[in-house]
């Protein structure tokens, strides 16, 4: 048994391989999103956050010492020794050759989004992780954390269930203001914004960042996308004096900033998708909504993770919504904790980020072109 392999045998492997001694995780890369993670796990009962590691010493420190976490070890190596399973959330540059070591270790992973940052590389993680599966029982994710939100996880089965009749519209978008300076968030020049605006940091701009999260809720409801028209735009960016800026220093702000996407569906929909980081007076704003021919709903994170507006039934006539307010449904981090109990894969796994990838590949391919229709390449 995998638990009994990583812990060689008597009383605790016994317990392990009832799912009831304590998951060792640990963290790669310990800055802003790692915080959440490691508030997450800390919440669960059956979890030792136990270890972890960032290219960056004294940040790994002040975090072990603000999260409790007795080991910070001095390589990724040292971190799956003494760990059942690993959250990788690092740049997004890092997290295929890291995720790829930590599956090949026969750990359990849990990925930050995107899987990578090419199809190429994704396809490679996704077919380590199936491996790995079917060889130690490895449970693998990927964060794509907006499928928290109860009202998404009710508006999937609804569609999947086939209350909206065909589905025929779909529009969506994702939008954030840091890049106007009016926001909370922080200054672009602070290190963990600043490489997010550079593609030779790994970064694959607000199309990887903001579209990852919105087109997998897309798709989620409404289907498999066929193929897509995308134009992805980068402004200059504004310093505190005013000045427009394509470089800071040797740092060329290349990564793409806004997206505008047109999707055409497997299931002959069609849809409208947009992403910026220049959408003055929004914070952090998603908004989905799935037209079919017998109905319709709407997800508004603004109005709260569990709001699901529906347009059905005798409303549909009247062009009226009411709202529904949907139970909450446990988090990814409760869900790849409880798949490592029950040794049971919940989704979005790891193929899921390559599917996705192949979706911000044809995106990317299709800017290139002007916009060119591009149809979406194999994710396996
Ligand atoms: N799922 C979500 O909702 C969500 C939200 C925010 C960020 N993220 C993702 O989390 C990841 C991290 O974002 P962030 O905002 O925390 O960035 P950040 O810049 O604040 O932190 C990244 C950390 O990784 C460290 N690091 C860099 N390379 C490393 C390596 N090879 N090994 C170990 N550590 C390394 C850096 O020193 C830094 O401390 C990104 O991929 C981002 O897309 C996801």
């Amino acid at each position: 048994m995998y638990h009994q392999r990583q812990t060689g045998s008597g009383k605790q492997a016994t317990l392990e391989s009832r799912g009831m001694a304590n998951i060792k995780v640990g963290i790669i890369g310990t800055g802003s999103m790692a915080n959440t993670h490691a508030r997450r796990y800390r919440e669960m009962r059956g979890v030792d956050l136990r270890s972890c590691y960032d290219t960056d010493t004294k940040r790994a420190s002040a975090f072990a010492l603000q999260h409790k976490i007795e080991h910070v070890a001095a390589s990724l190596e040292e971190v799956i020794e003494v760990c059942d399973a690993t959250s990788v959330v690092t740049p997004d540059a890092f997290h295929a050759p890291l995720s790829l070591r930590i599956l090949e270790a026969g750990k359990h992973l849990l990925c930050e989004k995107p899987l990578a940052t090419t199809l190429k590389d994704a396809r490679r993680v996704a077919r380590r992780a199936i491996q790995a599966a079917q060889q130690h029982g490895t449970i693998h994710m990927i964060n794509l954390s907006y499928r928290d939100s109860s009202a998404v996880q009710e508006a999937m089965k609804i569609a999947a269930r086939g209350e909206l009749g065909e589905i025929r519209h779909v529009h969506g978008h994702y939008l954030q203001s840091w890049l106007t300076g009016t926001t909370s968030w922080g200054y672009w020049q602070d290190p963990n914004w600043l490489w997010r605006l550079q593609t030779a940091q790994g970064s694959t701009g607000v199309l990887g960042d903001l579209g990852c999260h919105l087109l997998d809720l897309v798709t989620a409801v409404a289907g498999d996308v066929a193929t897509v028209e995308s134009r992805l735009t980068t402004f200059p960016k504004i310093d505190r004096k005013g000045r427009q800026r394509t470089a800071l220093g040797t740092a060329r702000l290349d990564a793409n900033d806004t997206a505008a996407i047109q999707l055409k569906f497997a299931n002959g929909a069609v849809g409208v998708c947009h992403a910026t980081r220049w959408a003055t007076g929004h914070m952090n704003s998603i908004f989905l909504a799935v037209h079919g021919t017998e109905g319709a709903l709407r997800i508004d994170l603004d109005q709260g993770k569990d709001k699901l507006q529906l347009c059905r039934g005798r409303n549909k006539a009247m062009g009226r919504w009411s709202t529904r307010t949907i139970r909450t449904t446990p988090s990814i981090y409760q869900r790849f904790i409880r798949s490592i109990k029950t040794r049971r894969q919940d989704h979005p796994d790891v193929p899921r980020g390559a599917q996705i990838q192949a979706l911000l590949d044809a995106c990317q391919r299709s800017s290139q072109k002007n916009g060119k229709t591009t149809r979406v390449g194999r994710w396996m």
